[in-house]
Formats: C-alpha cells, sequence, structure tokens
C-alpha cells in the first residue's frame, strides 16, 4: 500500500520524501505563479527591482513551473524586471503579459529576448459586459483581436497563452469560438479567468468540461486557470477546473493579486499533496520552501499574512486549546493533517550568541537559504554581532529579519546614522535624527505627536516629500521583551507607491529605519520616472 493510500484513510500526514507511487504526466498540474504580475497590482502591493529578482529566484528554486515576471508595456520598471527575470531564470519558463495589439506583444518579446524559455500570455475580455464598456468593441472584432494577437506572438515564440479575460461571464458560444480561434492561430495553452471572482466550483467544473468537450482541438492545448478570490472560492474553483481535466493553475504567493486576490499557491498545492487520494495531481513544487516564499512575498510587498491563513499564517500549525495540546502530545496526528516541516516550517531553533564565529554563523545561513556575497556577508555577520550583544537568544527568525534586512538596504543612498528621542508623558516629544545621505552626514531634530511621529518629521526635514503614510505597522519577530520589533511602512505619492521594512531591538530605530528604507525606493521610483502599472484583470 503506498504512503498516500495510508494517509487517505487515516488522514495522517503523507510522507512526501518516501512517497513512491507512480506518477503519470497526466496528472502533472503545471503550476503558473502571477505573484511578480496580477500579485503585484494589489493595491498598495508594489516591489522594486532588486525585490522582483529575490521572488523570482525563490520561485524558480521551489519549482514553479511558470513565473509571470511582469507586464511589460505597463511601465519601464515592469519591462526591466521581465528582462532581468528572462536573464537570470534558470529553471521556470519567464512569462510576460500583453493585451491583445501587436505594440503589447512586441514589447513583450523583447523583454523576453533573453530568456532560455520564454512565454507570451496574450489576453482580451470576452464577456458582454467587458466587449461593450471596456473594449467598445463589436464581438466580431474581438475574435479577429484574438487571432491576430495569437499569430503575432507565435512569430516570436512557440509557447503562446491566450486568455479570455472575464471567461466565466461570457456567452459560452462566443468563448468556445475565442478558444477555437486562438487554437487554430497557434495558442498552446488556454487560460480561463473567473476574472471577477463570480464563479462557484460546480459551474466552473462545467465550464472547462464543456470547452474541452467542444472546442476543436482541445486535446492539443492545456487548459488553465486563473480564479480571483472575491467570494473565498478561488481554491476551490481552481481545484474544480483540474478535476474537469484542467492542467496549468495561475496562483500567487499568499493568494495576492487584485482585490481580495488570487488562488493561492500554497494552498493549491498541499491541498493536493495532503489530500491526495481526493485530488489524484501532483506538482513539482518543493514544498519545504512555501514558508520562505511567503515571509519574501510579505515582506517586500509590505502584506502582512493574517494569522490563521492556511498553511502560512503565524497560526496554521498553532495549537491553542488546552484539549488540542493535550491531543498533540500523546500524538500529533490528533490534530495536524500535514507536517510543519513540509511546509518548511522548522522548530524555531536557538541559533547562538555572541561568541558564535563567522564559520557558524555562514552555516545557519545556508540551512536558511540564504547565499550571500563576501560583502553582504561580512556586513550581516556584524549586524548578528550587534543583535547578539544586545540580545541573549538569537533565533532563526531573528537571522532573517536582519538578512532580509540587510540585502534590502545595500545600494540604499540615504541610511540611518543615529537616533535620540524624548518619548513619555511630558509633551512634546522630540527626536534627533543623524543620516548619511551619500556619503555626507547631516542632523536635524523635531517635534511631533508622539516619538514615532517626531521621528519622521525630523527625517523629513532632511529628504523632504509629499508622500502619504497609508501603512505603519509593528510586530515582534520572536517572542519576548527583548524580541525585535519588525516595522513595515507604506508611503504613496503622485500615484507612486513603496514599501519599507526594518527590524531592530528598538522600536523607533526599526520605524526610522524603514521610513528610510521606503523613502530611498521613492527616489528610485522618481528617478525612473515609473509610472503606476496599467492594470490587468
Ligand atoms: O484576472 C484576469 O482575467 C487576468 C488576465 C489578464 C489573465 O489577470
Ligand atoms: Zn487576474
Amino acid at each position: 500500500m503506498s504512503t498516500t493510500e495510508t494517509a487517505s484513510r487515516t488522514g495522517e500526514a503523507p510522507d512526501t520524501e518516501t512517497d513512491t507511487a507512480p506518477r503519470s504526466d497526466t496528472d502533472r498540474v503545471v503550476i503558473f505563479d502571477t505573484t511578480l504580475r496580477d500579485g503585484e497590482q494589489s493595491p498598495g502591493a508594489s516591489m522594486t527591482l532588486e525585490e522582483k529578482l529575490q521572488v523570482a529566484e525563490v520561485l524558480d528554486e521551489m519549482g514553479v513551473d511558470i513565473i509571470e515576471a511582469g507586464f511589460p508595456i505597463a511601465s519601464n520598471g515592469d519591462f526591466e524586471a521581465v528582462s532581468e527575470i528572462a536573464k537570470r531564470t534558470r529553471n521556470a519558463v519567464v512569462c510576460g503579459l500583453a493585451r491583445a495589439g501587436v505594440k503589447d506583444i512586441d514589447r513583450a518579446a523583447e523583454a523576453l529576448g533573453h530568456a532560455r524559455r520564454p512565454r507570451i500570455h496574450t489576453f482580451i475580455s470576452t464577456s458582454p459586459v467587458h466587449m461593450k464598456y471596456k473594449l467598445q468593441m463589436e464581438p466580431e472584432a474581438v475574435l479577429e483581436a484574438v487571432t491576430a494577437s495569437v499569430r503575432h506572438a507565435r512569430k516570436y515564440t512557440d509557447d503562446v497563452e491566450w486568455s479570455a479575460e472575464d471567461a466565466t461571464r461570457t456567452e459560452h458560444d462566443f468563448l468556445c469560438r475565442c478558444c477555437e480561434a486562438a487554437i487554430a492561430a497557434g495558442a498552446t495553452t488556454i487560460n480561463i479567468p473567473d476574472t471577477v471572482g463570480y464563479a462557484v466550483p460546480e459551474e466552473f467544473f462545467e465550464l472547462i468540461r464543456m470547452l474541452r468537450e467542444r472546442v476543436p482541438g482541445a486535446e492539443d492545448v492545456v487548459w488553465s486557470t486563473h480564479c480571483h478570490n472575491d467570494l473565498g472560492l478561488a481554491v476551490a474553483n481552481s481545484l474544480a477546473g483540474v478535476r474537469a481535466g484542467a492542467r496549468q493553475v495561475e496562483c500567487t504567493i499568499n493568494g495576492m493579486g487584485e482585490r481580495a486576490g488570487n488562488a493561492a499557491l500554497e494552498e493549491i498545492v498541499m491541498a493536493i499533496n495532503t489530500r491526495n487520494d481526493a485530488l489524484p495531481w501532483h506538482t513539482g513544487i518543493d514544498t519545504r520552501r512555501i514558508m520562505r516564499a511567503s515571509k519574501l512575498v510579505s515582506a517586500v510587498s509590505a502584506f502582512p499574512v493574517q494569522y490563521n491563513k492556511a498553511i502560512v499564517g503565524k497560526n496554521a500549525f498553532a495549537h491553542e486549546s488546552g484539549i488540542h495540546q493535550d491531543g498533540m502530545l500523546k500524538h500529533t496526528q490528533t490534530y495536524e493533517i500535514m507536517r510543519p516541516e513540509d511546509v518548511g516550517l522548522t522548530e524555531s531553533s536557538l541559533v547562538m550568541g555572541k561568541h558564535s564565529g563567522r564559520h557558524a554563523f555562514r552555516k545557519k545561513l545556508e540551512e536558511l537559504g540564504y547565499a550571500l556575497g563576501e560583502n553582504a556577508f561580512e556586513d550581516a555577520f556584524q549586524r548578528f554581532k550587534d543583535l547578539a550583544d544586545k540580545k541573549k537568544h538569537v533565533f532563526d527568525e531573528d537571522i532573517e529579519a536582519l538578512v532580509d534586512d540587510e540585502v534590502a538596504t545595500a545600494d540604499d543612498r540615504v541610511k540611518v546614522v543615529a537616533l535620540t528621542v524624548i518619548a513619555g508623558t511630558g509633551a512634546p516629544q522630540k527626536a534627533t535624527v543623524t543620516l548619511d545621505i551619500d556619503g555626507r552626514h547631516e542632523t536635524r531634530e523635531a517635534t511631533g505627536d508622539g516619538p514615532v511621529d517626531a521621528t519622521f518629521n525630523a527625517i523629513k526635514a532632511m529628504v523632504p516629500h509629499e508622500a502619504r503614510l497609508p501603512l505603519y505597522q509593528v510586530s515582534a519577530v520572536t517572542e519576548g521583551t527583548d524580541a525585535q520589533a519588525e516595522v513595515m511602512v507604506r508611503l504613496e505619492e503622485a500615484g507612486k507607491t513603496v514599501t519599507g521594512r526594518a527590524a531592530d531591538t528598538d522600536t523607533l530605530v526599526a520605524s526610522a529605519r524603514a521610513y528610510v528604507s521606503a523613502l530611498n525606493k521613492l527616489m528610485v521610483k522618481r528617478e525612473r520616472g515609473t509610472p503606476e502599472a496599467l492594470a490587468a484583470g
């Protein structure tokens, strides 16, 4: 009996390492990650080029089949990101999005120029409401655009995906004609988005089944799902689509995406792995890298993961009630259907103290999945030593926060050198901040409504800006009063959104550094003149 069969009867976690059940190609579900395109369209989410490269690397390492790296015509920033990711990605197919026009497709092809395995993803709306109000096009003109766009994309690559935006609100006969036209023109993947998150699972199952049955040439292409989560049904709809024969699922880390987001990659993959008796397919994802990807995406987008989020939430494997704890102590399978280590959640281990040396620190970084260059390593080691001086116990999470900080701020023009704050019940609160701006030290003093406001005012006096602060959030990296505070800030100026993140045992220092980190990104965006990305469904 295979491990999976055993698991299906007992509800215990299958052993992914020893599961040797034969896996057929027809049951392989291709994972198409769109965190860097649809995910980045989440209101307020915005990543720098460096952050996108970091995310793409983690996605590639975890076994994502296709990385949708951006929408090249939308902005120079998107173009650059797709182009750099295309150059660097070793395993995954790299995909660029394009509307159904020659300019969009040419720009996507240009950005993908250096990709080992490029894919052009072109789309057009097919529902009556989108055609009439958004496109202001007649259905026959849309049909012609489908053929023309796919044909044009095929001039650049054999790997062309076509999407029917708002497919779930499209008339079936017309959707069939569009899919047929796309296949005839050379599309190799046909994607059926539930753009507005309106479908329910039975209906979505039926839609995919109907298309596979009625569309000529359906058997020659891969059918794909792209479900939004407006009714909380994105994962259920995607799995229903796979049950109906779709073999590509479009999804994002932490379920990021437009409005309520997209189907969450980690939920799709872990549902398939854990309930393989009911969902008998497989993916190429190394699930042990899920937590790392989730934390990285949350950090760089300043989108906190909800505590009770499935798979990656802080509480997903926590057992609080006495009855549950008692059960867990007797046997973990009483309340655990997955093993935390299978999603990369390791027991928080005591790392080392101030006497630990370079060798041990390097080994710990390797274990946590970091590969730093020599200079970055030296800087991180120095900061670890400083932290170990202030904090008795240094945990894995502390090291992760420290290194993520180091990587994020390595090229910053402005750095926090010193901060002194007068806080407490006696007003006014006052902050004195020294910044290093392009190698020159400058100091300012300011008052404010509280110490954080005073600190930010002092910084603003040296780095003037008109940005709003829609998000300022503090959380503890570990437990205890000596824990590092992790601060996330989001700034918005003239339609540009940037985020900053920093950790320190002193909440005010972390706040100042997070704010300065966001300002550094704002300066880069101003210089590049990057307009906010053009949104696509
Ligand atoms: O939701 C949607 O329809 C999209 C398409 C561009 C694939 O994101
Ligand atoms: Zn979408």
